[in-house]
């Protein structure tokens, strides 16, 4: 770097390459309008949006598609008015790490922070560091819980309700149960099933399965659990649980709940190793509507996934971190309570998945 920049900032490509000023100025100014109603004249805007986004762990699948639709929503802030630039940041899974990263992404500039966190019950010292430095917060993804929330005005969250997504799963399942009489193999009446679920402690883990199995038993399907795998949303790691769980179980297992499309797939990909043939398989139903997910949905391969809307919540993200950045149009954001904005899920089955493809 010849201009004398950071590492930090070297990262920060700016569209029109000006040069960075004002720094914690401009985001203190950002806030103000929220946090002083006081009468005093308010400090003019910034001309620039410097977002800084910071991922538990950028390998995630969804994670990673969302991360595409976000730069793309803030690049399209950008105007003749104000240059948008973006700064991304991977913590691989350690709020240490991440806690040094959103250091580095204020010392760099950035009035706004979006913040996957990696640890969801610790955003403390983040918090504390941005309420420092009056630099807002979109969390996304990943919640905080409300008292976290409630720490600071300049704290939001942008995501989907859990549950939602779980009932969705539930009643995608019951409808292929009912419409299908060949998925109860054995013939027992009963529906003997697996769960793979995402990482303990995840808003969107033991929620999901909680209410995907509720909806079954509500809508009359008469459950057995033969098992339940852990496999933080990864595709690797189901498919080994899976492996487990099919040597205890066999060709016992009818149907099998994911979490995620990308534990779906893997416990696919599990039955694909042991060369089952295909009246030996269960049924499989994910949540996310990734792309290999839809794939998966449009070649039956998945019986059904629930769209995680990564981008309506980009958009939605793009439009708060303006609003909070420029000092105007917060009451158009669709902010629930003043923190929260929920984007909804939508099923997905064969047919209907090419309205998400594109295809
Ligand atoms: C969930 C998503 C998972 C994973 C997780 C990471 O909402 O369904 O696939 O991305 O978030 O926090
Ligand atoms: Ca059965």
């Amino acid at each position: 770097m010849h201009d004398g920049r950071t590492g930090a900032e070297s990262a920060v490509v700016s569209a029109f390459g000006r040069k960075k000023k004002n720094r914690h100025m401009a985001a203190a100014a950002a806030l103000a309008v929220f946090f002083c109603a006081c009468g005093r004249p308010l400090p003019e805007p910034p001309d620039r949006i410097q977002a800084g986004v910071a991922y538990y762990n950028q390998s995630d699948t969804f994670l990673s598609e969302l991360n595409d639709c976000l730069k793309e929503q803030l690049y399209k802030l950008e105007n003749k008015h104000f240059e948008v630039t973006v700064t991304t940041k991977d913590a691989a899974g350690l709020q240490r790490t991440q806690d040094d990263q959103v250091k580095e992404l204020i010392d760099a500039g950035c009035n706004v922070l979006c913040v996957n966190l990696a640890d969801r019950s610790d955003p403390s010292e983040i918090i504390d560091l941005a309420r420092e430095h009056q630099v807002p917060i979109i969390f996304f993804n990943r919640e905080p819980v409300a008292e976290d929330l409630m720490q600071w005005e300049g704290l939001f969250y942008v995501g989907a309700d859990a549950q939602q997504s779980g009932v969705m799963q539930g009643e995608l399942a019951a409808k292929a149960i009912q419409a299908d009489s060949q998925i109860d193999r054995n013939k027992d009446g009963k529906i003997q099933y697996v769960v793979l679920e995402g990482e303990p402690g995840h808003q969107d883990a033991i929620i999901r399965t909680e209410s995907a199995v509720d909806t079954l038993k509500k809508n009359g399907i008469e459950l057995e659990k033969l098992s339940c795998g852990i496999a933080n949303w990864n595709r690797a790691q189901a498919q080994n649980r899976m492996m487990q769980i099919i040597s205890e179980h066999q060709n016992r297992i009818e149907l099998v709940l994911a979490n995620n499309d990308d534990m779906a797939l893997g416990a696919i990909d599990a039955y694909q190793k042991l060369n089952y043939t295909e009246t030996a398989l269960p049924v499989f139903f994910g949540i996310d509507g990734t792309d290999a997910g839809l794939e998966a949905v449009a070649e039956s391969k998945l019986a059904a996934t629930v769209y995680n809307d990564k981008e309506g919540q980009a958009a939605a993200m793009a439009k708060l971190a303006a609003a909070l950045v420029l000092q105007k149009g917060l009451e158009e954001t669709g902010l629930v309570d003043g923190k929260y904005i929920y984007l909804p899920y939508e099923k997905v089955t064969r047919d209907n998945v090419s309205s998400f493809t594109g295809a």
